[in-house]
């Protein structure tokens, strides 16, 4: 009987969701030779080859394919009797795995901070990605609970609406739009873009508003995070549409200011997500809770979702 290890099955799930040694290795915090003679002796156990390697890419070849699967069932299975312990113990200890959209994580931190001193004992896995990567993960259902913009239409996926998520356009303090009422839309559009990258729940969200308006924006810098965005923006690189929630700071001190455009902000919401069949540990009850009671403060201050000059 081939002598094949549950850490080999967990190994094996983490080189298949990312296709690589390296990315495996740090997310598991072992050595890429390591990762590689795990994968290695599991071929040999089992007899099969599950990766196929071209130069310094691997993937999955159909048998490594079908054992994902089944690897997956037994990491969701053992995961459930892990979290039954916790239940019985009343979640003394346990784990959380939460993955939320890189523009949802500028609130969730502190969230999760404040969560994690009422709960210290309570391990927390967090994954900040852009949407799609995190629609990969709900597919392979890896995480526990999802924050992001908008749920996708036709997944097995329960999903709950919270705290307004308002789309703003940006511009730095000094530039000539800032101040002036109800810009027109056109007008605005005619400025340079700095906007994010495809795969982004947030360029996604105002392609599709601007679409409404038979409009399109023409960017002309694309970047990969809204850090990135709001320092080009602040440096007068352009003008950006981000979620408000990331310009806390820059409002604050005056980096950044929010334009008072036709058609904005467009009124989003954040949403809680999670796998329709898997039950909700615990732990990820208690998060729930904690979330939705920390973010109704947050609706409730009036000017959440309104326009802030
Ligand atoms: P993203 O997130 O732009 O960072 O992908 C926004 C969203 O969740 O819609």
């Amino acid at each position: 009987m081939p002598n094949v290890t549950f850490r080999q099955l967990r190994i094996f799930d983490m080189v298949a969701r990312y296709q690589s040694h390296t990315r495996a290795a740090e997310k598991l915090h072992m050595t890429q030779p390591a990762v590689s003679m795990q994968m290695k002796q599991l071929e040999e156990s089992l007899d099969i080859n599950l990766f196929e390697r071209q130069g310094k890419s691997i993937s999955l070849t159909r048998e490594g394919r079908a054992m994902r699967q089944y690897s997956s069932n037994i990491i969701q299975s053992y995961e459930s009797m892990l979290e039954y312990v916790d239940e019985i113990k009343g979640f003394r200890q346990g784990q959380l795995v939460i993955s939320v959209t890189t523009t949802a994580n500028y609130f969730t931190s502190r969230i999760l901070a404040a969560f994690s001193k009422q709960y210290p004992q309570i391990n927390i896995s967090l994954d900040v990605t852009n949407r799609q990567n995190i629609l990969a993960q709900l597919e392979n259902n890896e995480p526990n609970l999802v924050i992001m913009g908008e749920p996708p239409k036709g997944h097995e996926l329960k999903s709950e609406k919270f705290m307004a998520n308002p789309l703003v356009v940006i511009a730095p303090a000094d530039h000539p739009l800032v101040g002036k009422k109800q810009l027109d839309l056109d007008k605005v559009l005619e400025e340079k873009f700095v906007v994010r990258e495809p795969g982004s729940g947030t360029r996604e969200a105002i392609e599709r508003h601007l679409k409404r308006f038979g409009k399109i924006c023409t960017s002309g810098l694309e970047m990969s995070s809204n850090e990135a965005i709001k320092h080009a923006v602040a440096a007068g690189f352009g003008l950006g549409m981000v979620s408000k929630h990331t310009i806390d700071l820059e409002l604050k001190n005056n980096y950044l200011k929010i334009l008072d455009v036709e058609g904005f902000p467009i009124e989003r919401h954040w949403h809680l997500v999670s796998r329709k069949g898997k039950p909700m540990s615990p732990i990820a009850k208690a998060f729930r809770s904690f979330l939705l009671e920390q973010t109704r403060q947050f609706d409730d201050e009036p000017e959440i979702g309104r326009q802030q000059h």
